[in-house]
């Protein structure tokens, strides 16, 4: 009897062996390539690309669609080369530099800050609003902090609304609170990432809970920084807390390594533990009832000091869960102990769905 042999895990057309594709370096272009890796490996972002879902969303009406275009065709043909190759990204790096010119350049750069041009350059392409309304200053303080919250974000998308603000954009709550009358005023304002200080302990090691707290810390407005209280109509002192009103489904959170991202005088080295699974930040949400529940899969790793570095990408595989070490047009496979090193610079997790948490 003939029996066919089932494809192994990690043969040339299996499913799992797809995306493991490496990335030219088009000169000191680590920053993007890491970068672009961890997003190709953002599973829905990844199918908004390879279902075609993108061009639904681009306007015929508007004039630029070029990055997205060339982000997805990047993306498609990531996963649809067979793995060990190597593709150049220099098309999509003409459209990147079309659109943040300060990328022309072959200098050491920022990935935190380039992630950021991008998202918002993929973002205004395939924005549902083509014309913004007008800005309206809306008084919603009457309102319980719940719905004044669900009023902003309800604004927010008024003028920004994408599949891009669908997976990465969050909502920060900011409580100001009079030491004087009592007064709590709040503010919330969206957020495409969190940057989070290193907070130190003794011996060089801290955790990421540790960075997060001190990001949420109660800081005391005091001096020149006196607000004015809304109901004493003075300036006061006051005390300012961050709390997340609304959690996005993919949280880039940024190690704040570099003292200044522009002009890097320093580096912290600090050994930052963080967990892969099940990462719970239920105590820094505004309604602490609610559960919030994140996985790790993709991390940017800067190795080196300020001057002269290289960035690496490790990610997990969307379909596998298996853990590669993308280093430009290198893919090597790495076990998932590996994954914490003291060069994390920025994380990728993703909200754990209700139906994978038991
Ligand atoms: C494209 O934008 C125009 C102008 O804002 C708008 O009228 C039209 O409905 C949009 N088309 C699609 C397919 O979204
Ligand atoms: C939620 O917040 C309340 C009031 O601040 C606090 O008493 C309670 O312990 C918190 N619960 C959790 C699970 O953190
Ligand atoms: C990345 O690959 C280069 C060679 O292309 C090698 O010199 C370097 O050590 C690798 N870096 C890491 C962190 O694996
Ligand atoms: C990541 O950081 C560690 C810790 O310094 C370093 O040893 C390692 O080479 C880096 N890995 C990659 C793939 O860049």
């Amino acid at each position: 009897k003939l029996t066919r042999r089932a494809a192994t895990p990690f043969s040339k057309n299996s499913k799992t062996s797809q995306g493991l594709v490496g990335l030219r370096n088009l000169g000191n272009t680590c920053f993007m390539n890491s970068i672009l890796q961890c997003l190709s490996n953002s599973r829905d972002l990844r199918d908004y690309c390879l279902q075609n879902s993108y061009k639904r969303d681009l306007n015929s009406s508007r004039t630029n669609t070029a990055l997205m275009e060339e982000f997805a065709k990047l993306i498609q043909t990531i996963w649809t080369s067979s793995s060990n190759e190597v593709v150049s990204p220099s098309e999509f790096k003409t459209q990147i530099q079309k659109y943040a010119p300060r990328f022309v350049g072959y200098n050491q750069q920022d990935a935190q800050e380039f992630l950021r041009f991008l998202l918002d350059g993929l973002h205004n392409e395939v924005n549902h609003v083509t014309v913004r309304p007008k800005a309206v200053v809306e008084d919603f303080d009457h309102l319980p902090d719940e719905e004044k919250g669900k009023r902003m974000w309800k604004k927010y998308l008024e003028r920004e609304d994408s599949k891009i603000v669908d997976l990465f954009v969050g909502q920060l709550k900011s409580s100001l609170t009079c030491s004087e009358c009592g007064y709590c005023s709040t503010v919330f304002d969206p957020f495409w990432d969190l940057s989070l200080p290193i907070a130190k302990k003794g011996y060089g090691e801290t955790s990421l809970m540790d960075c997060m707290r001190l990001f949420t810390k109660e800081d005391v407005l005091d001096g020149d920084e006196k607000p004015t209280c809304y109901r004493c109509k003075v300036r006061r002192k006051c005390t300012k807390k961050f709390t997340i009103q609304k959690f996005p489904r993919i949280l880039v959170l940024h190690l704040k390594r570099f003292s200044e991202a522009r002009i890097r005088t320093s580096k912290l080295t600090a050994f930052v533990n963080f967990p892969l699974r099940d990462l719970d930040l239920r105590e820094f949400a505004s309604d602490n009832s609610t559960h919030v529940v994140y996985n790790l899969y993709a991390v940017s790793n800067h190795s080196g000091t300020t001057l002269g570095g290289h960035y690496t990408a490790y990610c997990k595989h969307p379909l596998s869960g298996e853990w590669y070490t993308f280093n430009d047009s290198r893919v090597t496979p790495m076990s998932s102990n590996q994954v914490r090193t003291s060069d994390a610079y920025v994380l990728f997790y993703e909200l754990s769905s209700p139906s994978s948490r038991m």
